[in-house]
């Protein structure tokens, strides 16, 4: 066996630029074309922020009117997405109403396009399905929510911009400051980290010329899974197995005897904690003063000190975020919808960046199965020699 290095999972492997975000492990950063995200987090509407992602600079007041205004007139849910909802079994996963939901909106817009080719369309037409995409998202992700709990769909309201639009259409009624400001919080940081597993599935359909819905129905597959987008709805689950602090201990024996991962915990790139956690923890700790919850703080920091004790590993994104979700009402099988909501705007910018510098992305395998053998009785045809 010549001596061939292989990257399992691409780890540490630089694949290409990306002039979107920078993730740095050395000093714990992460900028959205330049700016640091807590930054962003503190000053911005997410509005502002999906801008950056695709423009590459933040909106003068007149460009941010003008995406909201766009926004909010892709907010309702389209009947042909709320039928194809309604046809999946009530069991169905959100995931799969997401890609379901996406996969119709891709398919309702591309209708009158026969060419394959043209369907990659053009940098502006690609821009306007993100923002389609980033403005439909909110409802969607709210009507799973209320279909399952048997309530009926709340329309969206113009007055609200698209955090406290988004509370409003999940919850039927309009949620305080605080929680509204977590809420944005949350999708900011969520919205984009380079070329995490669903960034990077996205760019590798583009390359092929796919269209842009093609690109994000295949990012969400990606994320679905417990070791990237599921694991903050699985941090839930471990926090119900635990329920109060003082199990944490005896839990902990429990899970690493059996080698379990603990979700919300590790990272690929950063190894020495999360540099989004500071920031969405802040706002976890604003949530559990609003809602008078100090049980959620006091489990969250006894298992968060517990695993870093004995593993020397750090939260991520999910850890803070899943409890915070809980807090503001959303049932945990929501919480991996509203990654998707948050990080459409930096899939969506990746496959333009993909499209204005494309090139198919095929990497290379080595080969370790049975070596050259033959089929018994096969006479050769001259003709395929
Ligand atoms: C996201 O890439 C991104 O940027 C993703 C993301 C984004 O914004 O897009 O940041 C979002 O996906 C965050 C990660 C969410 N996933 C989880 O919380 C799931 C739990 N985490 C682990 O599965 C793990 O930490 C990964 C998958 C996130 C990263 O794993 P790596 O880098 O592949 O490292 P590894 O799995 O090889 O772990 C190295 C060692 C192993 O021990 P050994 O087998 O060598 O003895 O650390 C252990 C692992 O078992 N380990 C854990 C652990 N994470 C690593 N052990 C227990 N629990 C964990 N969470």
């Amino acid at each position: 066996m010549t001596d061939i290095e292989i990257k399992k999972g691409l780890a540490g492997v630089t694949v290409d630029y990306t002039a979107i975000s920078k993730v740095n492990p050395d000093t714990n950063s992460l900028l959205y074309r330049g700016y640091p995200v807590h930054e962003l987090a503190a000053t911005e509407p997410f509005e502002a922020v999906a801008y950056l992602l695709w423009h590459g600079e933040l909106p003068d007041a007149e460009q941010l009117a003008a995406l909201r205004a766009t926004e909010r007139a892709h907010r309702a849910l389209v009947p042909a997405v709320q039928q194809a909802i309604d046809l999946l079994p009530p069991g169905a996963h959100p995931m799969d109403e997401i890609r379901t939901a996406a996969s119709v909106i891709g398919a309702v817009d591309l209708a009158d396009i026969g060419n394959v080719m043209d369907a990659v369309g053009t940098p502006d037409e690609n821009l306007d399905r993100s923002i389609r995409l980033f403005a439909a998202l909110p409802a969607i992700v709210a009507y799973g929510q209320r279909r399952r709990r048997g309530e009926a769909l709340v329309p969206p309201r113009d007055d609200l911009d698209y955090a406290a639009n988004f509370l409003w259409m999940t919850f039927g009624r309009e949620a305080d400051e605080v929680v509204v400001d977590a809420f944005n919080r949350s999708m900011i940081l969520y919205a984009e980290h380079s070329f995490n597993a669903s960034t990077f599935t996205a760019r590798v359909v583009t390359s092929t010329l796919s269209d842009l819905y093609s690109a994000v129905v295949a990012a969400i597959g990606a994320l679905k899974g417990p070791l990237h987008g599921g694991a903050n709805e699985a941090v839930l689950h471990i926090f119900d197995e635990i329920g109060t602090a003082d199990n944490v201990a005896a839990w902990l024996d429990q899970a690493l005897a059996a080698k379990r991962k603990i979700m919300g915990f590790g990272h690929r790139v950063y190894k020495r904690g999360d540099s989004r956690v500071p920031t969405m923890k802040a706002a976890l700790d604003t949530l559990v003063e609003h809602y008078d919850r100090p049980d959620v703080l006091a489990l969250y920091t006894t298992l968060e000190s517990e695993f870093v004790a004995r593993k020397g590993i750090y939260p991520n994104l999910d850890y803070p975020s899943g409890p915070a979700y809980n807090l503001m009402g959303f049932d945990t099988l929501t919480f991996t919808p509203l990654f998707v909501a948050a990080r459409v705007t930096g899939w969506t910018a990746h496959i333009m960046e993909q499209q204005a510098s494309n090139a198919l992305i095929r990497p290379l395998s080595a080969y370790n199965g049975p070596d050259e053998r033959h089929i018994e009785g096969y006479v050769p045809d001259a003709a395929v020699q």
